[in-house]
């Protein structure tokens, strides 16, 4: 009996997959076929994969050209299957012409030619096909739209700015105007990355259109003005995103799942530092310190570990002439049973570390945290410890802005309660969030050093 395997995502089966295994069972009389997990997926580099797991299992099942199917979980498994099931054929798409050629030491390799005029991409494309337009004029712009060209079903329209100086040429040259309304008229939703004064104004605006948002955190300067567009959000029926990357890192949503799954014990300490030499734009006139800089990133895994329910904040902030710009701020948020402390600096250099420490070990995750692929659990005895390491491309961007796009295909099709499972960050700490970035803007039990 001749065995034949093939592997693939097998999103949205289309007749190009179907033709493929048809010819690669005909090779040989039994087929076996690897699709691929999630997980193996992102690491792949393949993002935006529409279907589940389980969804493209059972369609490749149904095809009925396969006789086993498997999953394939990791980097060099192919070797593996190969050995393990006596394969005599490995056989993939053209579009892979001498990617597995290192199989001929272990059975045949055949690359088959490809279907012309179909991809699972295309099909992800033409499905829904979101308009998006940028508000800011902050370099990380750039970057947004860069990664955005890896999201299928994404088009960037357009950028609204009023200060273009830090804006790539590329951005540049999509349709750019000083008005808000202008952008709006032209898109389905907007990303905004301007200075947190802003936020509340703007996202109103875009809201009224009855455009989806994802707006940098912190959502809005006041706890206040937090809650009231989250309830336009919900009266206009739009998605309102608070945007933080690393909610949407992998090593770190992990590391919540293993706190949560009690690894460390009871949750007793954190202490988060985020800082950078460069303060954010000096183009737009007004000087972000570093709490608007990098508060709502440093706080966040506090909140999404310890809660929102805290009894007391306190601030010491070091400024410059007046109080409005804040070089170094320290938060020591104190919980009945817990601690935290979060250092921002701009204009400050320090070791960018997040320690968590808990009743049975602890977890650290190396600088620079907040875009980190890496973590330790480490224990009393050594011997314990744990490394774990993710996969992270562009610092998790791209993966924030496949959560937007789902949540607003949610919404489209009427499942919007479904979208709050595909958003990484609670309404609560978007809240919290606020309150605090309140507190410090108000002076309340803040020290001026
Ligand atoms: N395939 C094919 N003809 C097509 C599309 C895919 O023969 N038009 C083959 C691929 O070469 C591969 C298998 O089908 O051997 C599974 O491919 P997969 O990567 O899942 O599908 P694509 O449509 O290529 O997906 P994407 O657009 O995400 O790359």
């Amino acid at each position: 009996m001749i065995k034949v395997i093939t592997y693939g995502t097998y999103d949205l089966l289309h007749h190009g997959h179907v033709r493929l295994l048809e010819r690669a069972k005909a090779l040989g009389d039994y087929l076996i076929v690897g699709v691929t997990s999630d997980d193996f997926d992102k690491t792949r580099g393949k993002i935006n994969v529409q279907q589940s797991l389980e969804e493209r299992v059972a369609a490749v099942r149904a095809t009925g050209v396969a006789d086993k199917v498997i999953i394939e979980e990791y980097e060099g498994q192919k070797i593996d299957d190969i050995r393990k099931y006596g394969v005599d054929i490995f056989t993939v798409g053209s579009d892979w012409i001498g990617h597995f050629d290192y199989l001929n030491e272990y059975c045949k390799v055949v690359y088959l030619p490809r279907t012309e005029g179909i991809s699972s991409t295309e099909l992800r494309d033409q499905k829904r096909l979101i308009k998006v337009g940028l508000v800011g004029y902050e370099k990380y712009l750039n970057k947004v739209y860069k990664e955005c060209q890896f999201v299928n079903g994404v088009r960037i329209n357009g950028v609204c700015t009023q200060n273009s100086r830090e804006l790539s040429e590329e951005l540049l040259s999509l349709d750019t105007t000083d008005s808000l309304d202008e952008l709006l008229s032209k898109v389905d939703a907007v990303y905004i990355h301007s200075h947190p004064k802003y936020h509340y104004d703007e996202m109103k605006r875009a809201l009224q259109a009855g455009k989806h948002v994802m707006c940098e955190s912190p959502l809005a300067e006041t706890e206040r003005e937090c809650r009231e567009l989250i309830a336009m959000a919900q009266e206009n029926n739009c998605v309102m995103m608070d945007s933080l990357r690393t909610a949407y890192s992998t090593a770190y949503a992990r590391m919540l799942l293993l706190i949560k799954g009690g690894k460390i014990g009871e949750v007793v300490s954190i202490d988060a530092t985020c800082t950078s030499l460069r303060t954010n734009s000096a183009v737009s006139g007004e000087k972000w310190g570093s709490m608007p800089a990098w508060g709502p990133t440093a706080l966040l895994p506090i909140f999404q570990i310890l809660g929102t329910g805290y009894s007391d904040v306190k601030i010491t902030s070091r400024c410059e002439n007046d109080r409005s710009v804040d070089v170094f701020s320290k938060i020591d948020i104190t919980y009945p049973k817990a601690v935290a402390t979060v250092k921002v600096g701009t204009g400050v250099k320090s070791e960018g570390e997040l320690v968590i420490a808990g009743t049975q070990g602890y977890i650290y995750v190396p600088a620079p945290w907040w875009k980190t692929d890496y973590f330790e659990i480490r224990y009393e005895n050594p011997e314990e410890n744990r490394r774990y390491f993710y996969q992270l491309d562009g610092e998790g961007i791209r993966y924030e802005w496949v959560s937007f796009l789902k949540m607003i295909n949610a919404f489209a099709e009427g499942k919007a309660e479904e979208s709050a499972y595909i958003d990484n960050i609670d309404r609560s700490v978007s809240l919290a969030i606020a309150r605090v970035m309140e507190q410090f803007n108000n002076g309340i039990d803040v020290k001026y050093i």
